[in-house]
């Protein structure tokens, strides 16, 4: 399985921080940001890996990454993503000449996480896999909706609800199959109003099929795209590494 590591974006809720370089490259605790998703793909063997950024700082990135080889990467892949704010699902639609047909592993650059993904990757077969967190504030994210008549099945993702569904979290961690691409290509802008292509309904169409499961994600997940998130992030990290 070949792995995407989505790092366009534009960060402006970390604006000046990212006045100076990309947000994915900004330090958590004692690395830059990215260094964190490239180990979690690296740590579940997937080494052959494309990275999709866009914004104004993207030469930044080979001088701080080179071929990938010092983290373990045997193949490093970098792509432009046009418009920097065309959405999550707008990015990954770079990715499809490079996953060749084959299944994906994605995640998103801003997503620091210690889980082991690692038996979800090697056991995949069709459809999406999406990791899910609980969090105290739902409304943030996409917020899965369960089934009522079975809570093991999602009924639906709403894109932050002002009222969630669940106190769960969809987390920028997805394991797709090809047909990813053939979705996103059904995505409409309009969908969360932002003129985005958004991952959620990407998700949502997975559902529609009958072919979307999900996991919860063990051990410590949060994205650092706020200043609180990239600072509480930092403080997990420092703190893992005392242990
Ligand atoms: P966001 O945090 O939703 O967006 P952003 O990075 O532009 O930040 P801000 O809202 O502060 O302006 O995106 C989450 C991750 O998704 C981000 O780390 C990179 C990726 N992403 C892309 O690759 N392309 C995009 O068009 C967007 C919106 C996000």
């Amino acid at each position: 399985m070949k792995g995407v590591i989505l790092a366009g974006g534009l960060g402006t809720r970390l604006y000046p921080l990212t006045h100076v370089t990309n947000k994915h490259l900004l330090p958590v605790y004692n690395k830059p940001m990215i260094f964190y998703p490239i180990q979690t793909l690296v740590d579940a063997g997937i080494t052959d890996i494309m990275i999709i950024t866009s914004g104004p700082h993207v030469g930044h990135f080979l001088g701080t990454l080179k071929n990938g080889k010092e983290l373990g990467v045997n193949h490093l892949e970098y792509a432009y993503q046009e418009k920097p704010d065309g959405g999550i699902a707008d990015a990954l639609a770079i990715a499809e000449d490079f996953a060749d047909g084959q299944s994906i592993a994605v995640i998103l650059g801003d997503n620091t996480t210690d889980a082991d993904i690692k038996k979800p990757a090697a056991n995949f077969k069709e459809g999406a896999v999406i990791f899910l967190k609980k969090v105290p504030d739902p409304q943030r994210f996409g917020v899965p909706a369960f089934d009522p008549k079975d809570k093991t099945k999602i009924a639906r993702i709403d894109e932050k609800p002002e009222k969630p569904a669940s106190d769960f979290a969809v987390t920028g961690l997805y394991i797709y199959d090809n047909k990813v691409f053939d979705y996103i290509r059904q995505c409409d802008p309009n969908f969360a109003g932002r003129n985005q292509l958004e991952i959620t309904q990407v998700n949502n169409f997975y559902i529609q099929d009958k072919a979307l499961r999900w996991e919860e994600l063990k051990g410590f997940w949060s994205d650092a795209g706020t200043f609180n998130s990239l600072f509480t992030s930092s403080q997990f990290w420092a703190k893992k590494a005392e242990k």
